[in-house]
């Protein structure tokens, strides 16, 4: 594939792990942990291929109501991801990077989002963004109340440092599994223009070739920006 068809940022809403779980007979938090795994070989094959931003939805501000039981699932992961597992993307000079509003979540899950961007290499050649008790509403609501605050009209690039992804290009791309047709308060302002993409696939299933059949279908696409064809 021509490099410059090669999408800068990648949105993925990882959607169907409670599903593939109840196929199987097994927990929600089986789902989940097996999206987990899913996620870590994706995020390594989108760098290989030459994403260079991936932001994986990975807690929405709704999903905070989800029972206890699958919310302390949930945070056991990512204190094992941030723990451990986030070494072996350092070492393959990636780093992280979280939006959402961190401070809702467990202390220690909190210190540990915090200390895994400080100890992410500088010059990462890819970044996974973990989106993280994020909500578009919620996070355009929190630029506005600033922008309030501080007293001054601003234009788009103004607007875009007040959010959470100021610094992230906007998504080229974003890829939905698990069969539902919507964003589902992910990136919405930052999506004016990206392409989207949806499969049936539940997200456990969603394999590199998959992935790769999405960037496919994305580089035959024609974007047009809202302008006429040249
Ligand atoms: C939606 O599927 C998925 C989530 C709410 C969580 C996604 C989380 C992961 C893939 C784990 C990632 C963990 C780390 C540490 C990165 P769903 O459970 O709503 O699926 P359903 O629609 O089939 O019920």
């Amino acid at each position: 594939m021509a490099e410059s068809r090669i999408p800068l940022h990648v949105g993925l809403i990882m959607d169907g792990n409670g599903r593939w779980a109840k196929k199987r007979l097994m927990p929600r938090s089986y789902g989940h942990k097996s999206g987990m795994n899913r996620m870590i070989g994706l995020a390594e094959h989108a760098q290989k291929v030459g994403v260079k931003y991936l932001t994986v939805y990975t807690l929405s501000t709704e999903n905070l109501s989800r029972p206890r039981e699958e919310l302390d699932g949930l945070f056991g992961l990512f204190r094992k991801y941030f723990k451990t597992n986030v070494k072996k993307l350092y070492e393959k000079n990636a780093r992280v990077k979280v939006i959402g509003n961190i401070s809702a979540l467990p202390d220690d899950v909190a210190k540990l989002l915090e200390e895994s961007q400080a100890s992410s290499p500088e010059n990462a050649d890819f970044t996974l963004v973990f989106a993280i008790n994020y909500g578009s509403r919620a996070e355009i609501l929190n630029a506005v109340n600033r922008a309030i605050e501080d007293g001054k009209k601003l234009d788009e690039r103004g607007f875009g440092s007040l959010l959470y992804t100021d610094g992230i290009p906007d998504p080229d791309l974003i890829v939905r599994t698990g069969g539902e047709l919507r964003l589902s308060n992910f990136l919405c302002y930052q999506s004016a223009y990206s392409e989207l993409y949806f499969t049936d696939t539940l997200f456990p299933d969603f394999s590199d070739e998959q992935f790769d059949k999405a960037l496919k279908d994305y580089a035959s696409r024609e974007r047009r920006f809202g302008k006429v064809q040249q």
